[in-house]
This record gives structure tokens, sequence and C-alpha cells, in this order.
């Protein structure tokens, strides 16, 4: 199941998984997207791909049609939670509103999603759940206040998932993106360059049974999050990124 399965990353996850023959369950809020990417991928590579509409800026979140969907279709062995929401105006004084919807949409559902499949992932014998964060995430700023917030509080459920099902056939892991070039980040300026989604999804699905915990895509980010970690306020404030 591919969370964001409609484009940018979460489109690209969907094509390597279905060249890689897997059936497919692709989520998002506008079925027109999944629906059409849903039958290109099963004319192109004989797969089962069932496209589902769910806003994940609401709550609660109906999941009972996605449950439905999952009946008529082989176990579920992954779950891949490529959604991401952000939006302009996401700085501290911001409507609770727009406040909450950022917060569901990458946070708290991304967390209802896993806890709700859980059950399943667990009774099969080798399972995997993939969570996506972001170098934004790294220190708190004026622009995506709360999208930040909401991926740093991802990355903690998700070491806490991992802590609760290490030994298990579940494997956990969590992915601190950098820039992607993709409609998330069009019309950004970016300090470094974008990575492409789809060598990003070949090197997700290859490393797909490894136990890392936690990986920074492109590496490089790494050393510069380590980096900014460090620097003092007096000089952090003063930047504009
Ligand atoms: N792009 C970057 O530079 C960048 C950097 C760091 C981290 N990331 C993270 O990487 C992941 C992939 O991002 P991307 O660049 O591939 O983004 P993208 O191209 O904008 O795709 C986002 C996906 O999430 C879905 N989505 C967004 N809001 C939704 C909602 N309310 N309900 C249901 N689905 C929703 C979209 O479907 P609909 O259009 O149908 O809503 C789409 O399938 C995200 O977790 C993102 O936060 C991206």
């Amino acid at each position: 199941m591919v969370i964001g399965g409609s484009s940018g990353l979460g489109r690209a996850l969907a094509e390597r998984l279905a060249r890689a023959g897997h059936s497919l369950v692709l989520v998002s809020s506008d079925l027109r997207d999944t629906q059409a990417l849903a039958a290109d991928l099963a004319l192109r590579w004989g797969v089962q791909a069932v496209p589902m509409a769910l806003d994940l800026a609401q709550s609660p979140l109906p999941l009972a049609a996605l449950d439905a969907a999952l009946a008529a279709m082989p176990p579920l062995t992954g779950l891949l939670l490529a959604a991401g929401m952000n939006r302009e105006g996401d700085e501290p004084g911001q409507a609770p509103a727009s406040f909450a919807a950022l917060t569901c949409a990458n946070y708290t559902n991304l967390c209802h999603l896993v806890d709700h499949f859980l059950p399943r992932l667990r009774r099969e014998p080798r399972s995997w759940i993939v969570g996506f964060g972001s170098v934004a995430a790294t220190r708190g700023r004026t622009r995506n206040a709360a999208y930040s917030a909401a991926k740093r509080a991802l990355q903690s459920y998700f070491e806490s998932l991992r802590h609760f099902l290490a030994g298990s056939g579940v494997k956990v892991q969590f992915y601190v993106l950098g820039y992607l070039d993709t409609n998330l980040a069009f019309g950004q300026r970016t300090l470094l360059p974008r990575a492409s989604p789809q060598r990003l999804a070949d090197a997700v699905y290859r490393r797909k049974d490894s136990d890392f915990g936690v990986s920074y895509y492109p590496r490089f980010w790494y050393p510069v999050c380590a980096l900014l970690r460090q620097l003092p306020w007096t000089v952090f404030r003063r930047l504009s990124f």
C-alpha cells in the first residue's frame, strides 16, 4: 500500500513495486490521479492495482473502504507512507484549521494508518513499513513550522515502532529526505540539488530487507544536518532559508 501514491516519490515507488510484480493499493486525496496510474500499471506490468481516495487532512480517517479493498487482495506486506503536504503560510500564528490539516496529513493520520494495519503486517512472516521525513525538520524555522514539527514527531514515532517491533518480521525504516524533484518542492529556491524520485524509489526498494532504522537521502544531508544542529542560535537565527 502506497499512501501518497499519485505523484512524486509515491508514484515512483508504485512504478518500482509494480515492475517487481507486487499488487498495489494506491492512496491519495484525488482519485483521478491514482485511477489513471493504477490502470497504467496494471496494463504495463500485469499486476493488481487498486486506486483509493482518502483525505489525510481529515479526522477521523475513514478506513473501512481500505479494509474492503484489501479483502480482495493478497495479504498486505508493505505500507509506504510517501504522502506529504505543505502549504504557504505555515508559520507560527496560523489558523487552527490549517495547523490541524498539516499535522493530520503529515503525522497523526500516518501513525493511525500504521496502527490500523499493524496486526495484518505482523501476521506475515516478512513485512515492511517505511516513513519519510524531511531535512526541514532538523531545526525549527519560521517557514514550514507545523510541517517540520509533524515530520520530527513522525520520526520519533517510527523509532518507537522499530523498538516495539524489534526481532519481529516487520522491518521499520525511516528516510530523512533532502529536496526532491517533485511537485512538493516546485517553485522553491533550493540551496542544494534536488534528487530524482525514481532513483530514490530504486534505493528504497533495494534496501527493503535492511534493518538500518534511519537513513538520509541523498547521503550528503547527514553531515549537513549534523552541522545545522550544532549551529549556535546567534548564527542560526540570522539564516533565512
Ligand atoms: N519534495 C521535496 O523536496 C521533499 C523534501 C523532503 C521531504 N519530502 C517528503 O517526501 C515525501 C514525498 O513527497 P513528494 O515530493 O513526492 O510530494 P508530492 O509530489 O507533492 O506528492 C505528495 C503525495 O501525497 C498525497 N497527499 C498530499 N496531501 C494529501 C492528503 N491530504 N490526503 C491524501 N494524500 C495526500 C498527494 O496526493 P494528492 O495530490 O491526491 O493529494 C501525493 O500523492 C513526503 O513525505 C514529503 O513530505 C519531500
